[in-house]
């Protein structure tokens, strides 16, 4: 496995790979829900780029950068382990250098859900992609159903901007009790950690009031209002069901929809989500 750190050394490298290739873009700190994509483009693809960037545009002041987690020794461990040809990890530098000035901004779909209360995190998320395709130039791009609204934004954006990667969403990877694999669970204290597991079981009572045939998104509501509020360490942000499309809010469900949540837990946003009808796809 080669790892390069700047876009003129692995432009060098990518010269050198089999087509095709399959591509994971992740800011490290790696589970096994980042290492499920790196199989999924693996089974896919001749060749395998990951690259880890702690992506500073996609933060707000306000939130998280420094404190975000990192062990850039044991994530190149894993991506070796899991057979990739080539990490990408740049500086921050080396991604926006002095004078970058050009935003990619995905509009409509940016505005909802996770984008209402982070106005700036999808522009920094779309710019950043959107440099790392033409950097790395992959066949597919595998991303994580965990961050929905983050691959319908990559959906978009592969669209109107023309570009030629096909995306692949793969099922979020879980801990035994339920809970979304996630680098902020980091976060959470050893009194938080179980409490965090009412966000799926509130997703999975969700979906078993829609197997019983409810399709009232009020009534679907209550029932994950009331399962978050049997746990007093989390603090419900939002819960919305949406059009998979559009991500409009539904009164009633006639159509495949997104079922999705955030939460606060102590230092933790934590967020999960589940597609209605159950096992269906997100795209
Ligand atoms: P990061 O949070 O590191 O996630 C990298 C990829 O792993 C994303 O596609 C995410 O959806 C996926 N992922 C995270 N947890 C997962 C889980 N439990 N199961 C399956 N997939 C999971 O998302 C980002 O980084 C950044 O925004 C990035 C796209 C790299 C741009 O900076």
């Amino acid at each position: 496995m080669k790892v390069a750190t700047t876009t003129a050394e692995f432009r060098r490298l990518r010269a050198g790979l089999p087509e095709a290739v399959g591509f994971v873009p992740t800011m490290g700190y790696l589970h096994e829900g980042h290492l499920s994509l790196v199989r999924e483009a693996r089974a896919r693809t001749a060749s395998v780029v990951a690259s880890i960037f702690v992506n500073p545009s996609q933060f707000a002041p306000s939130e998280d950068l420094a404190d975000y987690p990192r062990d850039l020794d044991r994530d190149l461990e894993l991506l070796e382990s899991e057979g990739v040809d080539i990490v990408f990890h740049p500086t921050a530098g080396e991604m926006y250098p002095e004078g970058f000035d050009t935003w990619v901004e995905v509009d409509r779909l940016t505005k909802r859900l996770e984008g209402a209360s982070r106005p700036t995190h999808f522009r920094g998320v779309a710019t950043v992609v959107a440099k790392l395709f033409n950097i790395v130039r992959p066949n597919i791009a595998v991303f994580g159903q965990k961050d929905a609204q983050q691959a319908l934004v990559i959906r978009r954006l592969i669209e109107d901007l023309d570009l030629d990667v096909e995306l692949v969403v793969a099922p979020t990877v879980r801990e035994p009790d339920g809970l979304a694999m996630s680098s902020r669970n980091e976060y959470l204290t050893f009194e938080e950690r179980p409490a965090a597991a009412v966000l799926r079981r509130a997703l999975l009572r969700a979906e078993s009031a829609y197997g019983e045939g409810e399709r009232d998104v009020r009534r679907i509501r209550v029932v994950v209002e009331e399962t978050l509020a049997g746990e007093p360490l989390v603090r419900p942000l939002y819960v919305s069901v949406a059009d998979v499309e559009t991500l409009e809010e539904m009164e009633t469900i006639e159509r495949k929809a997104l079922l999705s949540l955030a939460a606060q837990i102590g230092r933790a946003r934590l967020i999960d989500n589940t597609v209605l009808p159950p096992g269906e796809g997100l795209i």
